[in-house]
């Protein structure tokens, strides 16, 4: 199982959707269950602050409906982060989550709480960061491919926005685990990421089979 956690846009869902390619393992986005949580509110005509509409929403979640195009916009993503300040709607993610992690063969979940929430236990932690000014440049492009028209000072000022709204929540805010290796991607390219992340699992795996030998 592997844990890789991190703030918008620091490319810890490429370097999940990568580790998961090299170690044969599924992948789950997370952020996708937020995002859906949030859309599916607003689309009921519910407030993002009414925690049991949202926890309502989270109850009835289906996994069928994370590939929904609507959950990959710039306002998804502001949803998302509202409706993941509220317990009730962590609390009932909570069992999707675990039972993908769970799985035989392994899996890699990426979000903001893997590492320290949802798999405490993740023999391999990744906390991938960048600086926000270089996180709002690869969102604005990412945004621009997918044909949003928007400003880099708007997508910045929405990434720090989101930083302090996921750091400073009580429900399981946005941490590095004390035991996840930290990540720096900000003079990265996607390959050398990738390649550091699969040193930082190859690592952890070592360190995980010679603590079982010794068992
Ligand atoms: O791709 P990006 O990092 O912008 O967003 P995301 O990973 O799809 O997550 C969207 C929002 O969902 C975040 O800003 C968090 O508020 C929330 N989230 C969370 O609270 N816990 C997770 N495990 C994943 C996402």
């Amino acid at each position: 199982m592997i844990a890789v956690d991190g703030p918008a846009a620091s490319g810890k869902g490429t370097i999940a959707t990568r580790l998961g390619a090299m170690f044969g393992l599924p992948v789950l986005d997370t952020g996708l269950l937020y995002r859906a949580v949030g859309v599916l509110t607003q689309r009921a005509g519910d407030s993002l602050d009414d925690e049991g509409a949202a926890a309502a929403a989270a109850a009835i979640l289906t996994a069928d409906q994370l590939d929904d195009p609507a959950l990959r916009t710039r306002a998804a993503g502001e949803l998302a982060s509202r409706v993941a300040v509220h317990r009730r709607v962590r609390d009932a993610l909570l069992e999707f989550q675990h039972t993908f992690a769970r799985q035989d063969g392994g899996a890699v979940l990426d979000g903001r709480d893997i590492g320290t929430v949802i798999c405490p236990d993740a023999p391999a932690k990744l906390y991938v960061t960048a600086t926000p000014q270089v996180r709002a440049e690869r969102r604005w492009k990412q945004l621009q491919g997918q044909g949003e028209t928007v400003a880099y000072g708007d997508v910045l000022e929405d990434i720090r926005r989101r930083d302090a709204r996921d750091g400073g929540r009580d429900a399981a805010p946005m941490t590095r685990a004390p035991d996840a290796q930290l990540l720096d991607t900000t003079d990265l390219t996607i390959e050398a990421a990738a390649d550091a992340a699969r040193r930082i699992v190859e690592a952890a795996r070592v360190r995980w089979e010679a603590a079982k030998a010794a068992d």
